[in-house]
């Protein structure tokens, strides 16, 4: 019944912008570079490219296909080619939920900066001062709670408003303006007197920092970053036309997606190093850093106050895709009104997200074992479900729907697929294998976590 009356994208940029509209986001931005800083720097940076090419983009070419091929978003997909998968889509829902409890706090962060930007609040380059606000941002309950309503309350309103409308509109102006603006910052960061260690920092592998701990955030990272792993570009991918490119598609998300972490990463870390902040910091360290880059720029204000709107505009085409992936489960499959589920869907998930704002708080109690439930979202969502649907995705097309199958599937729009052999073996064995090394080791190491 869907299949009839679904609309397309009216045009394959817009696809494109859309799909990396929901790839690019705080995973790029402010994770990325935060994780480099605590996994060692260009050692980490190495692994994640390996990844990208070994493991994300075959399967982001692996996601689109399916979606394409089945013109269903993720539960119908994986259902009418085998009714025993269906619990895959289910998978993605829960995904959908916890990744946004999580995702809205630090939306909310960002909201906030962008308010203190206008504000004039952010203009000085101490990097105790900056410090000193982000850190009064986490002990304060009410600004966290209130600034995570607000986001996603703002994700709510464009889910509401259906897909073409809220999505495509939104990516057509703001990706691009973020791409300049992070260009600028770079430029910036790594122009600062003292910028050069940062510079190596981020691009000289020390290969004796690899460890199954900088592997594993690696690859979550991947499909954090990719929005793989739920659904999004099974879904996105859904709503192609038959005569799209799906392997120039397939590379371009990843390549975009990849840039923008770069650049965010060329963006804090040499500035860093340069104005003397602290490298391991963690999840602070965009908040911290970036003012004291514009503080450094003429027009900084100016720039301070475009980069928190945009990067607000880059999270919210992010988390509108997890939040459209869960309410269009109720919406699709069991035909509930698309208004009272988004309404419904977000509330809980906002609910669900106050403890991961509260446990950042000093000697907060909302910790399970070591971890707090911010981490416990942000660990469970990347290193245990994205990786786990990654894992069944790979092992779906490879072997369920077959990789020949895809493969025509692909060659539909004209095009041939000359490296058909290698995305074969790659989504048939390498992949399956790599991540499931990988996710065993998650699993095990959640599980200990939350016992000590
Ligand atoms: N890729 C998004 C980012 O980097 C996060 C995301 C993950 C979005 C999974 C959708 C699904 O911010």
């Amino acid at each position: 019944m869907e299949t009839k009356t679904r609309e397309n994208w009216s045009s394959k940029a817009g696809f494109i912008l859309a799909a990396a509209g929901s790839a690019i986001g705080l995973g790029n931005i402010w994770k990325f570079p935060y994780s480099v800083g605590t996994n060692g720097g260009g050692a980490y940076v190495a692994v994640y490219l390996l990844f990208l090419v070994l493991i994300g983009t075959p399967l982001m070419l692996a996601a689109i296909t399916l979606g394409r091929k089945t013109q269903l978003s993720v539960f119908g997909a994986y259902k009418s080619i085998d009714k025993r998968w269906s619990f895959v889509g289910f998978l993605a829902v829960i995904c959908g939920f916890v990744i946004l409890a999580f995702y809205s706090s630090v939306g909310g962060w960002v909201l906030y900066y962008f308010k203190n930007a206008v504000m004039g609040n952010l203009n000085t380059k101490d990097p105790k001062v900056l410090a000193g606000i982000f850190s009064n941002m986490m002990n304060s309950p009410a600004t966290l709670i209130v600034y995570q309503l607000i986001f996603m309350a703002l994700t709510m309103l464009i889910v509401i408003n259906g897909i073409k409308k809220g999505i495509e509109v939104t990516s057509k102006v703001m990706m691009p303006g973020l791409f300049i603006l992070l260009i600028i910052i770079a430029i910036r960061s790594v122009t600062l007197e003292g910028s050069m260690e940062g510079i190596k920092f981020l691009l000289v592998p020390d290969f004796s920092k690899i460890t199954l701990e900088v592997a594993k955030n690696a690859m979550a990272q991947v499909f954090f970053s990719l929005s793989i792993g739920m659904g999004v570009m099974i879904t996105y991918g859904s709503y192609l036309d038959k005569e799209v490119n799906l392997l120039s598609t397939a590379v371009s998300i990843p390549a975009l997606d990849t840039l923008a972490a770069l650049i965010a990463g060329f963006a804090t870390i040499p500035a860093v190093f340069a104005l003397g902040f602290e490298v391991g910091e963690g999840p602070g360290l965009m908040f911290i850093t970036l003012p004291a880059v514009f503080a450094s720029m003429p027009l900084g204000q100016i720039f301070c106050i475009a980069f928190f709107l945009m990067v607000t505009f880059a999270a919210l085409t992010s988390s509108m895709s997890m939040l459209e992936i869960s309410v269009s489960y109720f919406v699709d499959e069991l035909k509930k009104d698309r208004k009272k589920s988004t309404l419904a869907v977000g509330i809980v998930i906002f609910l669900m997200g106050i403890p991961a704002s509260l446990s950042l708080v000093q000697g907060s109690s909302f910790y399970i074992g070591s971890l707090s439930f911010f981490d416990i979202y942000d660990k469970l969502s990347s290193n245990i479900l994205l990786t786990t649907g990654a894992f069944l995705l790979s092992i779906f097309v490879a072997w369920i729907l077959t990789t020949k199958e895809a493969v025509k599937e692909i060659e539909l729009s004209g095009i041939r697929f000359k490296l058909a052999p290698v995305w074969s073996f790659l989504v048939k064995y390498v992949v399956p294998i790599g991540v499931f090394i990988i996710l065993f080791n998650s699993y095990k190491d959640f599980i200990i976590a939350l016992l000590n």
